[in-house]
């Protein structure tokens, strides 16, 4: 089986000025699409070869494992970006005000997070069998599937997710994040709890 790119949801000027068509050509047609290579190349002729992203990602160490962590997150991140990204509402306004106390104290506690993370990695809100929400940093190509949580949003704090419109501005890239994040998609991906699909 052949990983195929994932196709976008918006054209690639779609999320500017916050994130550049600069950057989007970059980051998504040239990271993500030598990502998605890679993993084709590695797994071919594998025991990895007829399985879906999510075994690999579950199942696989080392160049196989890193490529295709960095397909499935950055295919998760793009999806969770919308030009027209609807605000936090509904029963996930409700649950993170149950957990983090406010709206504004748990973007302040993601935005921690996602700034002192040293290094690439990655910023996860996720949702565990117990029904709680977490925020949590996975280093590199780490992916929380491996931890048995269901991704509910992300920010790639990778360099390359912001160095063409932002430099070392990590900061002001995350709150692009925020602002473009679908949180409508974040609420019904916490609803249908996606666990059960992922495993
Ligand atoms: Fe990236």
């Amino acid at each position: 089986m052949k990983y195929e790119m994932p196709k976008l949801n918006y054209p690639l000027d779609g999320l500017k000025p916050r994130i550049s068509e600069d950057t989007m050509k970059f980051h998504y047609g040239k990271h993500l699409q030598a990502y998605t290579d890679n993993l084709n190349k590695l797994i071919k002729g594998t025991e990895f070869e007829d399985k879906s992203l999510e075994e690999i990602v579950r199942t696989a160490n080392g160049a196989i494992y890193n490529n295709a962590a960095q397909v499935w997150n950055h295919t998760f991140f793009f999806e969770t970006l919308s030009p027209t990204a609807k605000p936090i509402s509904g029963t996930l306004k409700a649950k993170l005000i149950a957990t983090y106390g406010s709206i504004d104290n748990f973007k302040n506690q993601l935005m921690t997070k996602a700034t002192g993370l040293f290094g690439s990695g990655w910023i996860w809100l996720t949702y565990n069998e117990r029904n709680q929400l977490n925020i949590e940093a996975t280093t590199n190509a780490g992916n929380p599937l491996q931890n048995n949580v269901t991704p509910l949003m992300t920010i790639d704090v990778w360099e390359h997710a912001y160095y063409l419109d932002y430099q070392n501005r990590r900061a002001d890239f995350c709150e692009a994040v925020w602002d473009l994040t679908d949180w409508y998609l974040v609420e019904e991906r916490m609803e249908k709890n996606l666990f059960n699909i992922y495993y």
